[in-house]
């Protein structure tokens, strides 16, 4: 008998890089909008009170194709998601995570090192 569990772990963060680089002409995640991104995923997450945390993160190394997004743990990366994509996201996450009501549930946002 399988666990659902044992399949598939279960996120608990949802990543995204709010990387900016020095040489303002190589590609990062900030330049191409990230930190909009996640100010827009931190609000959603929290409105439908998903049971996930989102942490602004540095470079995950995909740069050239960022934004860049991965739940975490062992979840698939994003990149650069379309709306559509990224309301497909919110769904997988709260059917994956469920959601609560309870305001003391959290946190919901985390950033780096916190
Ligand atoms: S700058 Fe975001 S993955 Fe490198």
């Amino acid at each position: 008998m399988s666990n659902i569990d044992d399949e598939q772990p279960r996120p608990r963060i949802l990543m995204i890089c709010i990387n900016r680089r020095f040489r303002m002409d190589e590609p990062s995640c900030a330049g191409r909008g990230s930190e909009a991104l996640a100010n827009r995923l931190e609000k959603e997450i929290q409105s439908r009170g998903i049971k996930l945390t989102v942490e602004r993160t540095n470079c995950m190394g995909h740069c050239r194709t960022g934004p860049t997004i991965r739940l975490a743990p062992g979840g698939k990366f994003y990149f650069k998601p379309t709306d559509n994509e990224i309301a497909a996201l919110l769904d997988e996450a709260e059917n994956l995570c469920g959601t609560t009501t309870d305001n003391n549930w959290g946190p919901f946002i985390n950033f780096l090192g916190s």
